[in-house]
């Protein structure tokens, strides 16, 4: 009986091993919960996020790393930081890059959680459904959020990124719009100072 009992522990034991329990060490401080992996003995390899100088981040499929703020690996979710608009400019750090995009064949998408504000918009972009109204949220990142300075007086727009749009890519070049930030969460309601600036992305969970 006992015997029986310390086989099937044995065994139990050897199961969760296998699986949710092989996730991979801290990457500074912060935890790095099963599937994410960053590198080939933990976690699943599917989920390749990258520990640089102990900082977590997750790479897009055009080479830009973006810093993960935080996890939910309970709903299977993590939100990295927009890119920075560059001092003096209207122009997000990853605009040569076209913006921020998904490798499709990978198992993350953008969730329907962001309102994506883009800024320096050229005419044609009106024709989308996108609020590019004198009181859409992008004219107070614009006018009030130092990062946001570069863009003032331009056209911008804000926009909840369903999923009838594109949940690879937040898309910007020169001649469309040449920068973006993000909220998530956002509701009409939260005032300038409690936005939560994010892209929050959506795993598929591992079968
Ligand atoms: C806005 O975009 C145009 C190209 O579409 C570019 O020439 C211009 O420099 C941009 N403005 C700013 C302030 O970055
Ligand atoms: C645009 O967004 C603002 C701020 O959320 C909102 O008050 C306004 O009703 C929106 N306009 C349109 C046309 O949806
Ligand atoms: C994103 O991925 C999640 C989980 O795989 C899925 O449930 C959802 O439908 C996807 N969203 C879009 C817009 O494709």
């Amino acid at each position: 009986m006992v015997a029986l009992v310390l086989i099937l522990l044995t065994g139990l034991v050897q199961v969760i091993n296998s699986s949710a329990f092989n996730a991979c060490s801290n990457c500074g401080n912060t935890a790095v919960p099963y599937p994410l992996s960053t590198n080939e003995d933990c976690g699943d390899k599917r989920y390749k996020v990258y520990c640089n100088n102990g900082r977590l981040e997750f790479l897009s499929a055009t080479g830009t790393y973006y810093k993960i703020l935080r996890i939910d690996p309970s709903a299977n979710k993590l939100v990295i930081t927009p890119p920075l608009i560059q001092k003096h400019t209207c122009y997000s750090s990853d605009l040569k890059m076209g913006g921020f995009v998904l490798d499709e064949s990978l198992p993350f998408n953008i969730s329907t959680h962001n309102t994506v504000m883009l800024f320096n918009c050229s005419d044609n972009i009106l024709l989308s459904p996108l609020n590019c109204s004198s009181n859409s949220i992008c004219r107070q990142f614009e006018e009030k959020v130092e990062e946001g300075s570069g863009c003032v007086d331009t056209l911008c727009c804000h926009f909840l990124k369903d999923s009838a749009m594109n949940s690879h890519k937040i898309r910007v070049r020169v001649g469309t719009c040449t920068a973006y930030t993000c909220l998530v969460d956002f509701k009409s309601s939260d005032p300038l100072d409690s936005w939560k600036y994010g892209i929050e992305l959506q795993w598929l969970p591992p079968t």
